[in-house]
C-alpha cells in the first residue's frame, strides 16, 4: 500500500517538485520545519509561487505542513520514497516494480522489481523510528548519542549500513543478495529465488543446509569482520529445486571486533541450531560449533 501511493504521488511530480522536496530533506537538518522562506529562497521563486506548489505537494502526501507559529514543512515517507524512486529511474536502476510487497516487515518493505537489462532485483526500503521502540534500540549502537535523530535519518542509515554489509560479504562469497545499488532508504539487491527457511518444506538434506549455514556464518566473522546480529529461520532463504541458501537482512551488523560479537555471534548461532534441533530433530553442540568458529580466547569475552 504504502509504495503504491508513493509511486502514484512520484508520477505527478514535475522536476521542479522534485527540486523541492530536495531543498526540504536537506534543510530538515537544521530546521524542524522548513520555513517556507528558506524554500523560496533555495528555489528562487516568490512565496505566491511556492506556498502554490506546496499547497498541491501537501494534498499528494509527500509533505506535512507545520500548523503553527510559522509555515514550515518537513518530507513524509511517502516524499522521501519519491526522491529515492527518481534516482532508481533516473540512473535506469529499475523499470518495473511490482506493487504487492514480498515481505512487509515492522522495518522494511520489501519489492520485487524488474531491472532495466530485464533481470528480477529486490528493493528493500527501510523504514524505521516511527513504530516501536524496539527497533530505535536495535539501532542505538550505531546511531551514538545523536538524540534528535529523524525516521530519515535513520532509515537511510540503515540502507547505507546494510548496503556495506552485503558489499563486504559478497567480496568474500558469503552466501548473500548482491548488493547493487543504495540510495536514501533504499537498498537493491538481487533477486534470490528462495523461500524463508522456517516455511520450506521439509528439506532434503537438513544436515547439509544446516552445515552450510553454519559455514557462511563463519566466513562472514572470520574472513568479513561481520555478524549477523539478527540470525534466524525467517533470513535464511533456500531455493528448494537445488538446496542452495542465502541469508538476507543485515542492517543491524555488528563488527566482529566489536566488545559484544561473542554474545551476538552465539545468539545468531543458537537461533539456527535450535531451529533444526526442533524441526528436524537434529543436534549439534553449540560450544563445539563455536570454537570451530571464534578464535582462541575471544571465547572468554563472554
Ligand atoms: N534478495 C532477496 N531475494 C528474495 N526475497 C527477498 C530478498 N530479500 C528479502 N526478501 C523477501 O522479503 C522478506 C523480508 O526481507 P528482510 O530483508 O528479512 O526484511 P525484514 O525482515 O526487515 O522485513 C524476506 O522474508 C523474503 O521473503
Ligand atoms: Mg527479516
Amino acid at each position: 500500500m504504502a509504495l503504491r501511493l508513493s509511486l502514484h504521488a512520484y508520477k505527478k511530480l514535475e522536476s521542479l517538485d522534485l527540486r523541492m522536496l530536495q531543498i526540504i530533506e536537506k534543510n530538515m537538518a537544521f530546521y524542524e520545519y522548513v520555513p517556507m522562506e528558506v524554500i523560496c529562497r533555495r528555489l528562487r521563486r516568490d512565496e505566491k509561487f511556492v506556498s502554490r506548489r506546496l499547497k498541491f505537494l501537501n494534498e499528494l502526501g509527500v509533505v506535512e505542513r507545520l500548523k503553527g507559529a510559522y509555515i514550515g514543512y518537513i518530507l513524509t515517507s511517502r516524499g522521501y520514497d519519491c526522491l529515492a524512486l527518481n534516482v532508481l529511474v533516473k540512473k535506469r536502476i529499475v523499470s518495473n516494480i511490482n506493487l504487492a510487497p514480498l515481505g512487509l516487515g515492522k522495518e522494511s518493505d520489501v519489492h520485487l522489481a524488474i531491472s532495466t537489462s530485464g533481470d528480477k532485483i529486490i528493493l528493500k526500503f527501510h523504514r524505521l523510528g516511527r513504530i516501536s521502540f524496539r527497533q530505535t534500540r536495535r539501532f542505538r549502537d550505531y546511531v551514538g548519542e545523536r538524540r534528535h535523530i529523524s525516521w530519515l535519518y535513520q532509515s537511510r542509515l540503515a540502507a547505507q549500513k546494510e548496503y556495506e554489509a552485503l558489499k563486504i560479504l559478497h567480496s568474500v562469497k558469503v552466501s548473500v543478495p548482491r548488493p547493487i545499488f543504495q540510495n536514501r532508504h533504499v537498498v537493491v539487491m538481487s533477486y534470490f529465488s528462495g523461500i524463508p527457511l522456517y516455511k520450506v518444506p521439509p528439506l532434503s538434506d537438513p544436515l547439509e543446509t544446516l552445515r552450510t549455514i553454519i559455514q557462511n556464518v563463519r566466513i562472514a566473522h572470520l574472513e568479513a569482520g561481520v555478524i549477523h546480529g539478527d540470525l534466524s529461520e525467517y533470513n535464511v532463504l533456500v531455493d528448494v529445486r537445488n538446496g542452495s541458501i542465502t541469508i538476507i537482512d543485515w542492517p543491524q551488523w555488528i563488527s566482529s571486533t566489536h566488545p559484544l560479537a561473542y554474545f551476538y555471534i552465539k545468539r545468531d548461532i543458537e537461533n539456527i541450531i535450535k531451529f533444526f534441533r526442533r524441526k528436524y530433530k537434529i543436534t549439534m553442540n553449540l560450544d563445539e560449533v563455536l570454537k570451530d568458529i571464534v578464535e582462541r580466547g575471544e571465547g572468554t569475552a563472554e
